[in-house]
């Protein structure tokens, strides 16, 4: 079995769509995908309403979902790990413990930009314009994923 992780700061906008989009896309029964958060500021949260939102226009429900906090084990269980931005990816290198934990990191817009090092804007303080423009990027980047591991 493959294991999925999407890493944001709060576990509440970006990671949950990423989860919920690509369980969407793949067989749940031969990968697994999961979210956490960098922060632990939401903990136990279920994600924002903006994001259950623009996940539910495009049919994907994600009010399972809870937060949870990105810890050092998740390097043991998981086979990738997706940071949404530059600050996630450096906060979950910097728990990495050797080059085994380190390669399993990536930016997840990398999978559609490889050499981009672009971001997943942060769209907690801005409008619903800025989910749903995360929610098409993610779209395409969980595309990419879902033919990698097919
Ligand atoms: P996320 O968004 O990292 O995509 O879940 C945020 C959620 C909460 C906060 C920042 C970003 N916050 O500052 O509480």
């Amino acid at each position: 079995m493959k294991k999925v992780l999407m890493v944001c700061l709060g576990n509440i906008c970006r990671s949950p769509l990423a989860e919920g989009i690509l369980k969407s896309k793949v067989n749940t029964s031969k990968i697994f995908v999961d979210s956490a958060g960098t922060a632990a500021y939401h903990i136990g949260n279920l994600p924002d309403e903006r994001s259950i939102e623009v996940a539910k226009k495009y049919g994907i429900d994600i009010t399972n979902q809870k937060a949870r906090k990105f810890t050092v084990k998740d390097f043991d269980t998981f086979d990738f790990i997706y940071a949404m931005d530059k600050s996630n990816y450096e906060n979950i290198l910097m728990l990495a413990r050797n080059t085994n934990d380190k390669e399993k990191v990536q930016l997840i817009l990398n999978e559609i930009d490889a050499d981009k090092n672009a971001s997943v804007p942060d769209p907690y303080y801005g409008g619903n314009q800025g989910f749903e423009d995360v929610y098409k990027m993610l779209e395409q980047a969980c595309e990419r994923i879902e033919n990698k591991l097919a």
